[in-house]
Order: C-alpha cells, then structure tokens, then sequence
C-alpha cells in the first residue's frame, strides 16, 4: 500500500456553516472535493500524525464512500487510530460520547442532519473537537483557510476496509476499530436516567410511538425503549434507516413529521410521541393533543431535573440560543441559577459545558441537551420526558399546563422563508439593521418598539467575541422579533423570523401561537418589509 501525493487546488466556497460543511450531494462527490476539505481539516488542526479519530455518520447517500475515503486519508497522513462505527453509522451525540469516553483527539461526522439525503439531495463533513463537541469558531476558521491555500493531499492506495465486522484491523500502520454504534451510547443513558421508573411505566400500560424518521436514531430507539425498556414492539416507527430517509425530510417539527403529528392528534393516540432528525441529535415531543414547543421543552426539563437520578443534586446553569424563548429563563431565575443566551449553533455552548458553568442547554430549532455529551441529543430528551412524566405520573398536557400556571406562557413561533433569492434576503437584512438604532419610540402594526439591536456574545469563558448574530426587536408588553439568515441551508438564503410573547394570564393560556402571535407577525412585516422583499406571501415552514 502507497500513500499517494494528489495535485489539487482550492475549491472555492468550503466554509463550514452552523454545522460544518454542507453542500448538495453531486457537490461532494466532484473530484478532489471531499478530500480536499478532510486535508484542510487535517492541516487546520495541527496534522492528523498520532491522532486517534472517532468517524461515522447518518447512514445518508455517499456516507459509506465517503468514510471509506476518510480512512484513507487518515493513514496516508499518519493518523494512529480511528474508532468507526459499525457500516460507518455513528448518531452525532453517540460520536460525541465516543470521542470524550475514548479521548480521541476529534472526530468527523457524516451528515447534513435534517436536510433530505440521496443522490441529489445533501450531504455534510463536520469536524468536532477533543471536548466532542463542534468545533469552535475559531477551529472552523482555521480549517477554512486551509482550504483556501492547499496544493496537494495525501491519500493512501488501498482497497475498502471491512467496516460490517465489529473489531480490529489494521490500514496500512493505522488501528482501525470498528464498534457497535449502539451500545456506548446506551451505557451512558443507563448511567443518566432511572431505567426502573421508566420500565415500570411501561409495564402499566402506557403507550409511545417514537417515529425514527427512516434515519439513525431507529436502531438506537429499538435497542434502547423497545427492548430494553419495554415499549410494546411497534412502538418505534420507521426504524431501519435508509440512504435517503424513505425520500423524507428527517426533521422532527410538525410540518416534516406530521404522521406523527396526526396520530398525536388523534383519537386513538398513544400517550407520549416523539421523534428525531437524521443524525439523531434533535427531538421533538409531543402528547397526546399536546404539542411542546422546543422552547418550553428545555424550560420543563430544566424545571422538573431534579427528578431525574443524573441531574438530582440540581443544575449548574443553563442556557439557550439568543432566538430560543425566554421561557427556561424564568425558570432559571426561580431556581437562582445563571442562564446564558449564545448565538445559534450548539458548539456556543461547549465553553460553558466544559467550565461546568451550564448543565442544561437547548435551542428552538429542536436541540436539547446537557453536559453528558458536547452535542445536541435526541434520545436523550425523550427518556428525559419518560423519567419526569414516570415520576410525576402525569400527562404531558397536565405537565405543561402546570409549568405555564407557575412560570406564564411563553408564545412562540418561527416563520421560515426558504429558497429565497439570496441577493433580496440580504437586502432585507441590511436595510433593516441599518434602521435599528431608529427604531426604538417608533410604532409597527400598532406595537410600540422599546429596544434594537444586533446581538453579539462575548464568551464568558475564553473571552471571544461573535458578531452579526441576529437582529433582534424588543416591542412593548414582552414582545419579541429576531431575524436572522440561516447558516445551514444549501439552496439560496432562508430567512428565520421568530416570533415570541410572553402571557401570564391565567385564562390566556391556551391560544392558538399563530393567533396569539397575531399582531407581533404583523409587525415584523411591517418592519422588515418580508413579503414585499421575499415576494411570498406566507412563510414555507411554520414552526
Ligand atoms: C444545526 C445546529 C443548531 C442550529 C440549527 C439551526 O442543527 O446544530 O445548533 O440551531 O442548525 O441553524 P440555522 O443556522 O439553520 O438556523
Ligand atoms: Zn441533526
């Protein structure tokens, strides 16, 4: 076996997003492409030489080509060790566990997470760091500008590893170890939470069906509350993953599983639903006629924690993407600890996890997660719920409307424009941040604005800073409007507008969001000038 030295040259546009790198499939498998960002990640890290990597992904189209490559590439360079998952399948909170129980030096992860998968539709490269976590701003920019000066590659001349078997083999002198993906991770929820409680809930009869979206989280849902926790057979759904998700959108929020949706809504509907994304690191929860919101998800786990064995002596702080809802800082704020507001994208919070200074994070885009892995987890939140609903024997409409009456409600909604041409969306922004500092005394759709401005975070923990992160308008009576330009899309810009009110009126609490939101949507229209800019006439996605 040779290790080859591959003339290439920079590829324009491989700047890691929120989530690292994302590009349509066809992108990736251009020649020179995949190998030429895993070099800039090798060089934008300090050399692959002597490291131990963590590698899977989400079972998505090219997944398998695209790890066999990355072997190859990691022993042409040197690399010491790399733990696969078994037919390269890791979940993205199973990688970030593995990376932090086997102290690897980093790990990539295959995925484009919820965004739709196969040979036209979208793939992902993303690097996480020693911490298991995403890497950080300034990792990524390293990484990016190795991108934009490399000359060459080194890549190994062999053939295919076996990666069906579980154990050790060897790629020229690099370890290869391949690991059941599932049963690490399993370990580590049995450590979190009380299996007992929640077997025992099940064994009075009552009902799930967690909907694994023909993605990663099927194989770890079964093994994890069907067979070890004895959920009735069945009650995990399109299970077995697939290249391209059934031709589904693997994203858990009532529009991309509205199956689930439906069945929730039903009259024969179970007691508790759930479901996950193509990686598997977010969630959505939903019971029977109750829908949770992510926002309130976050502030009823950070509320009830203390029932749960992992979190039972109480939680270090917590904190939330700027856009998520106010409504877990009441609860902080009842419970006398910190809560901290970061940009969008989980990696904002590896700082505050890895100080100790959070326990509990989450973000409105379906993320929750602690400090027992640097990733987002979708399980995760869904034995959460078991535990607390196993201990407080409630529903999770009797959980939610008892967490509205103690803390208010906080009305939430996003309002996505996707596709939109990208020219016209940043116009939209820039006007808009252009007329911030006026806005405050002036009115909107009747709503007086009383603050302005363009979030930035100073991380408290290293000290850097992060600019142009969302626009955000305060209204008068708790109002709120944030917008901001996806970092994750692949097509054009999407434009997220989220919309937020807080009502702590006994008798209010249970509206409809959309026309609860009603006159704060008007006014960020008649802010930002959405539907004239866009040229659509309501939003694509409405969460
Ligand atoms: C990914 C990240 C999240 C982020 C989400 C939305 O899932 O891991 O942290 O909240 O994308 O990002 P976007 O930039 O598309 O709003
Ligand atoms: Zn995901």
């Amino acid at each position: 076996m040779s290790i080859k030295t591959v003339q290439t040259q920079p590829i324009e546009g491989q700047k890691p997003g929120t989530s690292g790198l994302r590009k349509k499939t066809p992108v990736f498998m251009q020649t020179n492409y995949l190998e030429n960002f895993v070099q800039a990640i090798w060089n934008g890290t300090g050399g692959a030489a002597g490291k131990t990597y963590v590698l899977g992904g989400d079972g998505r189209y090219f997944n398998t080509q695209a790890a066999q490559t990355i072997l190859r590439m990691a022993a042409a360079s040197g690399a010491a060790k790399v733990i696969v998952g078994q037919n390269a399948l890791l979940s993205t909170p199973a990688a970030s566990n593995l990376i932090r129980k086997r102290k690897a030096d980093g790990g990539i992860i295959l995925s484009a997470s919820h965004n739709p998968g196969g040979p036209t539709e979208d793939f992902g490269v993303k690097y996480n760091a020693s911490n298991g976590g995403p890497a950080p701003e300034g990792m990524t920019q390293a990484i990016f500008e190795a991108t934009e000066t490399l000359e060459s590659y080194l890549i190994l001349d062999a053939p295919d590893v076996d990666l069906s078997k579980i154990g050790q083999s060897a790629l020229g002198d690099m370890q290869i170890e391949v690991v059941d993906p599932v049963s690490d991770y399993q370990d580590l929820m049995q450590s979190l939470f009380d299996f007992d409680a929640i077997r025992a809930l099940f064994a009075s009869g009552f009902r799930m069906r967690f909907d694994a979206m023909h993605a990663i989280t099927g194989p770890y849902a079964k093994a994890i509350i069907e067979d070890t926790l004895g959920a009735a057979p069945g009650s995990v759904v399109n299970a077995i993953p697939s290249e391209d998700f059934g031709g589904g959108h693997p994203d858990p929020n009532p529009i991309w599983a509205k199956d689930l949706m439906q069945t929730m809504f039903s009259d024969d509907a179970p007691d508790f639903g759930a479901a996950s994304d193509g990686d598997g690191d977010r969630n959505m929860i939903v019971g029977k006629n109750a829908y949770v919101t992510p926002s309130d998800s976050l502030a009823v786990l950070a509320a009830n924690a203390t029932m749960v064995p992992a979190y039972a002596g109480g939680l270090n702080g917590v904190a939330r993407s700027m856009p998520t809802s106010g409504a877990v800082d009441r609860v902080a704020e009842h419970l006398g600890v910190d809560c901290f507001e970061t940009p969008t994208g989980w990696k904002f919070f590896g700082n505050l996890l890895d100080a100790g200074r959070a326990t509990l994070c989450g973000e409105e885009s379906a993320g929750t997660g602690s400090d027992h892995v640097r990733e987002k987890d979708g399980l995760w939140a869904v034995l959460f719920w078991l535990n607390v609903l196993a201990e407080r024997g409630a529903s999770v409409q009797e959980v939610l409307r008892d967490h509205w009456g103690r803390f208010g409600r906080n009305y939430y909604s996003r309002h996505d424009y996707e596709a939109v041409d990208s020219a016209a969306a940043h116009a939209l922004m820039d006007d808009l941040r252009s007329r911030l500092s006026a806005l405050p005394g002036s009115t909107a759709a009747g709503l007086t604005v009383i603050s302005a401005d363009e979030f930035a975070y100073d991380d408290p923990v290293d000290g850097s800073r992060s600019e142009g992160q969302g626009l955000r308008i305060g209204l008068e009576g708790g109002g709120r409007i944030v917008l901001r330009l996806s970092g994750t899309g692949t097509e054009g810009a999407t434009l997220r507008v989220y919309l937020e009110r807080l009502e702590s009126e006994p008798s209010a609490l249970e509206d409809d969001p959309q026309a609860a939101l009603a006159d704060i949507i008007a006014a960020a229209d008649a802010l930002a000038g959405i539907s004239a800019r866009t040229g659509r006439a309501a939003p694509d996605v409405v969460t």
